[in-house]
């Protein structure tokens, strides 16, 4: 249901130097990198299970495009990334062997060494043995308290192991942090890598310059990370599709029940601004007509499907129903671009994760160009096995959200 007036988008015209910043920066082919030491962040902090194996590779993957051209140039790579969340201290099962070892797989043909710490004689030894077309991947930068608290000192030994800077590292780049941002002042010679290069350029493009009507699907359940991203998408996108669990919140601050559902009170002042301003300036918000819902999340079971006007005290919505489905593929059907960070309903689950489904077969048959953002959605797409068919799914999920909500990233600045 439109709860904002139905107008025509004034674009605002807004400033747009955060978020088109990277323009300004070097890209890898812009460098000499020939015969050079070069010293790339990556993001490999991947999933792991419970028995230490990587359940989603996409991070590293998605790197190798940067790591065999440095190869093709005949340089020495030293790779460095942090994993998980080791709070400054070595936690064994956070050490990086088993992404040398999925390296390895990835890359079989080159020689790649593995540090047991990322500072130190002893790594720095290590940095000088390595040769042309060789690998070292470093240890978890987490493991020093150093990495996030920017520290000059731990960034200025990373950076003396080489003549060449990149960063690849996308969904850290909104991380103040040694290895994504303080290091990059003790190099003369650094750029951002490809992948960094493809992400902002899809994001921004959508955001700042998009083929309109551009329509921002956004749900998902923590309203405090997504409510920025909405406000400053008000005045840039012609319309906002709002489901997952941020709705409610938004359906509360319309007087409507919500039963037992997700919500945050909070942000209910907030979430009726918004609105307003949304009205003024004519980007249209669109909220669920109808939800699929159950009584009980510990037997998931679907009830019925109600209309969101007639939700009952004791109901949880779990995921939008078929009329909202109509009509958000309605709008997306005149649409020429979309942008999508947070699934409809608890999509993990089979019986609820028909919004997120539906939605997502619809952008990929219509050729829709797509930018999706955030874990939870890419989690979602890879589900689906949409992945290969969507434009594309970030590796960044707090990156892309920054980006959305405006804000300029540490490491492109830094750079
Ligand atoms: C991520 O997965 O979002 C990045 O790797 C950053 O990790 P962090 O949220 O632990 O800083």
């Amino acid at each position: 249901m439109l709860i904002t007036e139905d107008k025509p988008l004034k674009a605002e015209q807004r400033d747009m130097s955060n978020i088109l910043k990277f323009k300004e920066k070097n890209e890898i082919t812009d460098l000499n990198v020939r015969n050079k030491r070069v010293l790339v962040r990556v993001d490999f902090n991947v999933p792991m299970d419970q028995g230490g194996n990587i359940t989603d590779d996409r991070r590293i993957r998605y790197t190798l495009p940067t790591i065999y051209y440095l190869l093709n140039e005949n340089c020495k790579i030293i790779l460095m990334s942090h994993w998980g969340r080791p709070k400054g201290k070595v936690v064994e099962s956070l050490r990086m062997d088993a992404i040398a070892r999925k390296l390895r797989e990835y890359l079989p043909l080159y020689r790649i060494y593995k540090a047991d710490d990322c500072i130190g004689n002893e790594v720095k030894a290590m940095t000088n043995k390595v040769n042309q077309q060789q690998i070292l991947l470093l240890e978890n930068t987490r493991f020093h308290p150093e990495e996030k608290k920017n520290d000059d000192a731990f960034a200025e030994q990373l950076a003396n192991y080489a003549d060449v800077y990149i960063n690849d590292a996308f969904a850290t780049a909104h991380r103040e942090h040694a290895s994504t941002c303080a290091v990059a002042k003790y190099v003369e010679e650094k750029a951002i890598g490809f992948l960094m290069a493809k992400e902002l350029k899809f994001l921004s493009h959508t955001i700042a310059e998009p083929d309109r009507p551009m329509t921002a699907i956004i749900g998902g359940v923590k309203i405090e990370d997504k409510l920025p991203a909405i406000a400053n998408l008000i005045g840039l996108a012609d319309n906002i599709l709002i489901g997952g669990g941020l709705a409610f919140t938004y359906l509360l601050a319309q007087g409507y029940e919500i039963g037992m559902s997700v919500k945050d009170l909070t942000f209910v002042d907030k979430v009726k601004d918004l609105v307003e301003k949304a009205s003024s300036v004519g980007t249209k918000i669109y909220l669920p007509e109808d939800f699929i819902v159950t009584e009980d999340l510990r037997r998931i079971v679907p009830i019925d499907i109600v209309s969101s006007k007639e939700m009952t005290s004791s109901q949880i919505g779990s995921d939008i129903g078929p009329r909202t489905i109509k009509e958000f593929t309605k709008v997306l059907a005149d649409s020429k671009e979309a942008l999508w960070t947070g699934p409809m309903g608890m999509f993990e689950i089979d019986e609820f994760e028909k919004g997120t489904k539906e939605l997502a077969q619809f952008l990929v048959e219509r050729n829709i160009t797509t930018f999706v953002g955030g874990g939870d959605s890419a989690a979602a797409f890879e589900k689906f096995d949409f992945e290969k068919d969507i434009s594309f799914v970030s590796t960044g999920g707090g990156a892309s959200l920054a980006v959305m909500k405006g804000e300029l990233l540490p490491a492109i600045d830094y750079l």
